[in-house]
């Protein structure tokens, strides 16, 4: 499969690409950085340089897939508006991407919890950012999949999780997300869902199959 990662220099994505081209799969990493180029080629990834931001098109630079991945973010400690320009709008140009390529399936690193806003102004910005780009793709009429973990961490991941339409506040290893997103690619059969997503006591490809 072909595969290309938005904001593929980001710490899910960077877990992700391993995991993809070990199973097989040929991955490309959306990045607005060149020296993260390399960070990329080592993780086995082809690097594409282009700012989701800057610009209004980026069919051009997702080229041909058979799926995209959602993977940037503003990130902590940037203001409204780059939530705004990325976190909505850059979801909302790589589903336009998509479609203008023939591109049918999309998965979307998104958060849980969207409907209950919480936090600071900032914070509650980043949600209805979240909660826009969400929308968009559901009405966008690709095959979609909203992956919605809970507080992500940096410790190892376990390779067992919870998976429910709703679940309680908790974390998760950002490492047993990029496990999930990789084991969701290549099951077709998974389509039109969104999940939260914690750490749990479930293998990750049994977790998906009791839930859809
Ligand atoms: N933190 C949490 O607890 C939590 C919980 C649930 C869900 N999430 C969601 O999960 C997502 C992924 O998490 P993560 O930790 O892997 O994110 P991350 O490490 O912050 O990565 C986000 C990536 O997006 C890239 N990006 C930002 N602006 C861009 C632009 N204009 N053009 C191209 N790329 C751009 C960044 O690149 P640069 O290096 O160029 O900035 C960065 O590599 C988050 O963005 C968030 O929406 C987070």
């Amino acid at each position: 499969m072909k595969i290309v990662v938005a904001g593929g220099h980001g710490k899910i994505a960077m877990l992700l690409h391993p995991i993809l081209k070990e199973k097989g799969h040929t991955v490309k990493g959306l990045i607005r950085k060149e020296e993260q180029a390399d960070d990329l080629r080592k993780a086995g990834a082809e690097p594409v340089l282009v700012d989701i931001e800057k610009e209004d098109d980026i069919s051009e630079f997702v080229g041909e897939a058979d799926a995209v991945v959602f993977a940037a973010g503003a990130g902590a400690g940037s203001g409204k508006e780059r939530k705004w320009s990325v976190d909505r709008d850059g979801a909302i140009k790589l589903i336009e991407a998509a479609k203008k390529n023939g591109i049918e399936r999309y998965v979307m690193i998104s958060a849980m919890g969207l409907e209950t806003p919480r936090g600071d102004e900032v914070f509650q910005v980043y949600q209805q950012a979240k909660v826009q780009a969400d929308e968009a793709l559901r009405n966008s009429g690709l095959n979609y999949v909203i992956v919605k973990p809970g507080r992500l961490t940096n410790d190892e991941g376990t390779g067992k999780v919870k998976i429910a339409e709703k679940l309680d506040r908790g974390e998760i290893p950002r490492e047993d997300v990029a496990h999930v997103i990789a084991e969701v690619l290549e099951d077709e059969s998974i389509e039109d869902v969104e999940f939260d997503l914690l750490s749990g006591k479930d293998d990750v490809s049994v977790a998906l199959q009791e839930f859809v």
